[in-house]
């Protein structure tokens, strides 16, 4: 079975999708990861944010793995080179929206992301699953939360890593994420007609677990 989840940034989206696959026992798939991994690279190699030829390029030729990592956090590979912590950097997460925009991209990604789908039953999130990568998913969910409770939580998470940011930066920085997302031309970050929306706003983490297996197990059993 496929469960598609997507949703806007800081929606909690890899948190929940993470935990509810451990609950299951089932395989997680992070495509927000395998877009990072390309940003990375790019960065790397001098490849601007706005060349979407040479960016498709790079992610045509990108041999994406995920690995089991501690906790249910899959490991990220880009050929042998682990990548996990790296994708996660300020740079990265700065440029993500704009290389990912391109449909070079998004073309080049969208075989390698469905070939990921063949490992039985998967959750897996980003922002046009239901609608693009999976659109035959059997679950599918519809993550958001104010701009406010996102912006909390990506700083909450910033700082336990250390950085201090402010709440209004980190409000300015989802918003303008969200835009990107929602507003390109090729698969933009939209519910899918028959996807269940789950307003996590007012929600604890453990709420949200339940609700999301809730739905998955009343396919399982109707
Ligand atoms: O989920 P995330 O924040 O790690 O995703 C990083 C970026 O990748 C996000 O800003 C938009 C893009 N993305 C996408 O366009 N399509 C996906 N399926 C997943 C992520």
């Amino acid at each position: 079975m496929i469960v598609a989840i997507d949703g806007p940034a800081g929606a909690g989206k890899s948190t929940i999708s993470r935990m509810v696959a451990g609950r299951l026992g089932w395989t997680y798939l992070d495509t927000g990861a395998i877009y990072r991994t390309v940003t990375l690279l790019a960065l790397e190699q001098g490849i601007g944010p706005a060349d979407g030829e040479e960016l498709g390029r790079l992610a045509r030729h990108l041999e994406i793995g995920f690995k089991p990592g501690p906790g249910g956090s899959p490991r990220v590979f880009a050929g042998c080179r682990e990548v996990t912590e790296e994708i996660r950097r300020q740079e990265v997460t700065a440029n993500v929206s704009e290389v990912s925009a391109h449909r070079e991209v998004r073309e080049a990604l969208l075989d390698k992301q469905r070939a990921c789908t063949d490992v039985g039953n998967v959750i897996i999130d980003g922002r046009d699953i239901g609608t693009v990568v999976c659109p035959r998913a059997e679950v599918k969910i519809f993550l958001t939360a104010s701009v406010p409770e996102r912006g909390r939580r990506r700083r909450l998470e910033l700082e336990e890593k250390g950085t201090l940011v402010t709440q209004e930066r980190m409000e300015a920085e989802i918003a303008a994420r969200d835009a990107y997302d929602s507003g390109r031309e090729v698969a933009p970050l939209k519910q899918a007609e028959d996807a269940v929306l789950v307003d996590t706003t007012e929600m604890s983490i453990e709420e949200v677990v339940d609700r999301v297996a809730q739905i998955i197990e009343k396919k399982l059993v109707p």
